[in-house]
């Protein structure tokens, strides 16, 4: 079968520059052969983490439904604001939720990040801090990333990457990560 990715920006906002580099990579992935499966921040997010309601009530909708997206899935794309040198609160938020599930399902999960800003740096330090929980956690993350640097100005009225070197690099990137994800075969936990 075709391996499946879930894709999503960790945006809430409705012009969000992330959203627009995650849906043009969810079309870059159907378009290499992938099955996607395309999220949103709105369907993920939650109260902050409170252990004693974990305890008590149990976990969430939003993380609930992340969790059970990220299992029926071989790999996941996150595109995320950098938000003061770090990701959202809203996606640590939502990795701390599902990071107490079980089965634990970033575990050996493979991972593409991603940023965009439109800042000259386009949010790379960021993308080091939403390395360091998926470590932790287990996911397979892959050794290249891709931060969008002036995103405000990168896309044409299409969606794609007006300038033509960054659209190789990107395409590039992306189908590496998608053989990549191929050669290690399914995930030995991915259902659905
Ligand atoms: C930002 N922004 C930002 N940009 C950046 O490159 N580095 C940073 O550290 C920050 N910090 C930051 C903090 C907060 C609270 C906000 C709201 C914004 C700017 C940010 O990159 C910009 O708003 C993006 O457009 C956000 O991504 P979306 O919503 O367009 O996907």
């Amino acid at each position: 079968r075709l391996a499946r990715f879930l894709v999503f920006p960790a945006s809430l906002r409705a012009g969000s520059l992330n959203y627009r580099l995650a849906f043009l990579t969810a079309n870059l992935v159907e378009a290499l052969g992938g099955e996607v499966d395309f999220g949103s921040m709105h369907e993920f997010d939650a109260p902050s983490y409170d252990q004693d309601v974990a305890e008590l009530a149990g976990f969430p909708p939003g993380p609930t439904e992340l969790a059970r997206r990220l299992a029926a899935s071989d790999a996941f794309v996150i595109s995320s604001p950098e938000y003061n040198f770090s990701m959202p609160g809203g996606l640590k938020n939502a990795i701390d939720w599902v990071s107490r599930m079980r089965p634990q399902p970033f575990y050996e999960r493979h991972a593409l990040l991603m940023s965009a800003s439109p800042s000259p740096v386009g949010g790379n330090r960021g993308l080091w801090a939403l390395r360091v929980p998926l470590e932790h956690l287990g996911a397979r993350l892959y050794p290249d990333m891709f931060a969008l640097a002036r995103a405000d100005r990168a896309f044409d009225r299409a969606g794609r990457l007006v300038d033509p070197t960054l659209r190789r690099w990107f395409e590039g990137m992306v189908a590496g990560f998608i053989d990549w994800v191929e050669g290690c075969g399914e995930h030995p936990h991915a259902r659905g």
